[in-house]
């Protein structure tokens, strides 16, 4: 049996584990707090690190903080606790985002594997192998976003096409939209002296054969430019996608993205996003195809594949966000 007590160096790993998580643009838009009277982590939504002309609804947001939820609870349980979350728990305090209260000491502590694959996830924008993933691997990925109330779809290479055309076209948007161009340029240059944002050794490569659409970060204004290399000619792509589409949501989509990434990263398998298509209403809603007996809003495009791990990205420094309480 493990002990309860939360010192200083626990609390600063679970923040730790927690901020680990992937955010759009590596924006970090969440903050930290523990009420120690109820040993409960409050995390709150950091709005200035919100990207207005990109995710002017802040679903994106949503996600990133789910994804942060994700790890919380991995880690929390890791260390011998029972995580009781709760989402959007005060509608009087709509930045509350979520609180994870540490309950009851569990008997045995689960999720190892899991607890390991929130040091060693990244996104790797590299080129995979042509290896396929086993239906079996599949299987379990689907499954973890089950367990979150997600579902996800592996794509058949006929439908892959047409999501990636979708995200060509997103893309295409994207660096034409003078808005959004500088909402994204904003965190590949000046924030990445703060551990926020995406510093040039983490933006990846392109397609030289133009196939997989992987996100300009820079929106053509590189410093340096970006090398080009072919990458896999059949990407292996899934769609994350919730039965509704409201704030609760979209921090269940991103804690089920995340299950889904640690899955995979604890069976070898690489991933990247690619969200383009998710940030125009037209192309998202054709991202998926709802049946009549089921409704499908779309949440994140997910390229898997064997391939270089991809390199850390920096993060804020935990320490200050707990201790700060805020
Ligand atoms: C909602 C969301 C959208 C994202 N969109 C993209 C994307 O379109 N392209 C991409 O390469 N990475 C995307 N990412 C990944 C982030 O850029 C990445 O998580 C962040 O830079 C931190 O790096 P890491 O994942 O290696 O820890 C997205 C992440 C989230 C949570």
């Amino acid at each position: 049996m493990r002990t309860a007590a939360l010192d200083g160096t626990t609390l600063e790993r679970l923040v730790s584990a927690a901020v680990a998580a992937p955010s759009i643009h590596n924006t970090q838009p969440w903050r930290f707090r523990l009420d120690p009277e109820t040993l409960t982590v409050e995390i709150r939504a950091a709005k200035h690190r919100g990207l207005p002309h990109i995710d002017p609804k802040g679903r994106a947001l949503h996600l990133s903080v789910g994804c942060a939820v994700l790890n919380l609870r991995v880690a929390v349980e890791h260390f011998g606790w029972e995580p009781v979350t709760r989402l959007l728990p005060r509608p009087d305090e709509p930045d509350l985002l979520a609180t994870v209260r540490l309950g009851a000491t569990a008997r045995m502590p689960s999720h190892t594997s899991l607890y390991e694959a929130v040091w060693r996830r990244h996104s790797s924008r590299f080129p995979f192998s042509e290896r396929q993933l086993p239906t079996a691997l599949l299987t379990e990925l689907a499954e973890a976003a089950h367990v979150e109330g997600a579902r996800l779809h592996c794509l058949s290479p006929r439908r892959a096409d047409g999501v990636l055309l979708l995200t060509r076209e997103a893309e295409h948007r994207n660096i034409t939209d003078v808005d959004r161009a500088k909402d994204s340029r904003r965190w590949v240059g000046e924030m990445c002296d703060t551990g926020l944002g995406m510093p040039s050794e983490v933006l990846g490569l392109q397609d030289s054969t133009e196939r997989v659409p992987m996100r300009d970060f820079g929106a053509h204004r590189h410093q340096n430019g970006l090398t080009a290399r072919p990458f896999e000619r059949r990407p292996s792509l899934a769609v994350l996608s919730t039965a509704h589409d409201r704030r609760a949501d979209w921090m269940r989509a991103g804690q089920a993205l995340e299950r889904v990434l640690l899955v995979a990263t604890a069976r070898g398998v690489r991933a990247s996003l690619l969200h383009q298509a998710l940030e125009w209403s037209d192309l998202r809603e054709q991202l998926v195809a709802p049946t009549p007996a089921r409704s499908a809003h779309a949440q994140m495009v997910i390229r898997l594949g064997y391939g270089p791990e991809g390199p850390a990205s920096p993060r804020c420094d935990a320490a200050p966000l707990s201790a700060s309480g805020g």
